[in-house]
């Protein structure tokens, strides 16, 4: 397993390196307070987000143990940032990807991974659906593809919705992270579930830490929403156990995207909705029961994946 080294200042053996240890920021300017919101700029990984660390993480444990072998296919259903992650490593690595995506995402995406070697697949959306609104049903056509085409090609299948390395790289890495970068000076966490990766395996290391962290899933308002990466409306998720999240705060688009609005001109944070939706979730939580106090977010992605959407309009 790669040391991950992006603070070293050593030379690295490749990009891999550069995943992980990412500067986290307080957002002063946006939060003056009382209480502080820290941002995690994850938006700073090689892929340009959060997911480096997981594709990074599910192809360690998978070589490790001989469900991936040199050479062999990779394929992933992917909403676009963890097909990135997987393009870079699979770059690296010399393993052939395949991403499978909704056209409900948007085209940066597609155009990044292509750009990094991968095959794009792109899946029609179910039938009324609208671009930009990936919903539950998008996802399970996307799902279907997915699982033929690793049959199909002899392919390792990286579900991030099923390998607990998802989980495990947020919790060694993006949470022992937190927690140190802080000095162990944080409240509460909360974060928007996709897989549900990030959260569980924050919550994991924070709570290991200090118990009385309270942790927070952050939902879309309506199923029917902008916020890419994640609020599918899925009646569970396999990598986040309920017993890790106190608490559950949903965020409506109109504040997701006026919050990311506000992180790039007061903060000079160019990251896209889903770090918008956390933002917004924390000032909630410092408004509410954590007054005073310090909540950690993490910004999952970079802006420039959304310049053709109305997120910048
Ligand atoms: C931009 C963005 N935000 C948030 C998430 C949700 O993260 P997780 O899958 O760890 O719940 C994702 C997941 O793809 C994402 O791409």
């Amino acid at each position: 397993m790669l040391i991950l080294g992006r603070m070293s200042g050593a030379v690295l053996e490749s990009v891999l390196g550069a995943i992980g240890d990412t500067p986290l920021v307080e957002l002063r300017r946006l939060h003056p307070g009382p209480g502080r919101i820290l941002a995690k700029l994850d938006y700073l990984n090689p892929g340009g987000s959060k997911k480096d660390r997981v594709a990074l993480r599910m192809l360690d444990e998978a070589a490790a143990d001989g469900r991936l072998v040199p050479g062999q296919t990779v394929v992933e259903l992917t909403s676009g940032n963890t097909g990135t992650g997987l393009a870079i490593v699979c770059a690296v690595r010399g393993h052939p990807f395949v991403a499978v995506m909704s056209r409900g995402n948007s085209d940066e995406r597609a155009a990044m991974m292509q750009a990094l070697g991968a095959e794009v697949v792109l899946v029609d959306q179910a039938p009324g659906a609208a671009r930009g609104h990936v919903s539950g049903d998008d996802l399970a056509r996307v799902e279907e593809v997915a699982a033929a085409l690793t049959v199909e090609r002899q392919a390792f299948r990286a579900d991030q919705f099923q390998l607990g390395g998802n989980a495990r790289a947020h919790e060694d890495g993006t949470g022992e992270e937190l927690w140190r970068q802080s000095g162990g000076a944080i409240d509460a966490f909360c974060e928007f579930v996709g897989t549900g990766g990030t959260l569980a395996g924050v919550a994991r290391a924070l709570k290991a830490h200090g118990p009385g962290i309270a942790c927070y899933a952050v939902d879309p308002s309506q199923p029917d929403h902008r916020i890419q990466g994640g609020g599918y409306s899925m009646p569970e998720l396999p990598l986040l156990d309920p017993a890790l999240v106190d608490g559950r705060l949903t965020v409506t688009d109109d504040d997701a995207i006026a919050t990311a609005r506000r992180l790039a001109r007061l903060e000079g944070i160019f990251a896209g909705f889903s770090a918008g939706a956390n933002v917004a979730a924390a000032e909630r939580l410092l408004a509410g029961p954590h007054r005073g106090q310090t909540v950690a977010v993490v910004l999952a992605d970079t802006g420039l994946k959304y310049l053709t959407t109305d997120l910048w309009a």
